[in-house]
């Protein structure tokens, strides 16, 4: 091979090389907003699940924060709330279902703050169930369990996904 052969060839693997490479460039950056789509923005995950450091909580307290858009309760209750929700009957729930299983631990209720009837936020209320929740909407009373005990509220309120990281946190969602 002559030097100016070897140098063409050389020049044209090099350009082959070179609009390889930048064909490939072209389909990473063309593709990436396709990618970039499929996945859930940072908003949305950041919002997917929320952690609670439960220390700060005193017992009898209940903060609120926000899981997925919706408010949500978390409640360190008394051992007289306890002992209260788990001594109702059956008979005296809309929506029968024991307080253990809605909780993890005793101590600690986890529930959504809005009402099963048509949405509106219930507060606490020593008035309507000690130690239970009202919403005033329509009148719907929950009892230190979330449970619906009168009005139109058909349901509980919900529990979400959690769990216990450790004794001193939780992740909701
Ligand atoms: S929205 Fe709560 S009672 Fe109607």
């Amino acid at each position: 091979m002559s030097a100016a052969t070897h140098d063409e060839a050389t020049r044209r693997d090099f350009l082959y090389v070179f609009s390889g490479a930048a064909a490939g460039v072209g389909v990473a950056v063309t593709a990436w907003p396709f990618i970039d789509q499929m996945n859930p923005s940072a908003a949305t995950q950041a919002l997917a699940t929320t952690e609670v450091p439960l220390a700060p909580i005193a017992e009898g307290q209940q903060i609120t924060v926000m899981w997925q858009g919706k408010p949500t309760w978390v409640r360190r209750r008394t051992a007289a709330e306890i002992e209260q929700v788990r001594a109702m009957s059956n008979s005296e729930l809309k929506d029968p279902q024991p307080d253990q299983e809605r909780v993890k631990k005793p101590e600690w209720l986890v529930v959504i703050g809005i009402c099963t009837h048509l949405g509106c936020i219930p507060n606490r209320d020593n008035a309507g169930q000690p130690g239970g929740y009202l919403c005033a909407c329509h009148g719907s009373v929950y009892d230190a369990s979330g449970r619906i005990l009168r009005g139109p509220a058909p349901l509980n309120l919900a529990v979400p996904p959690y769990e216990f990281v450790s004794d001193t946190l939780i992740r909701i969602g």
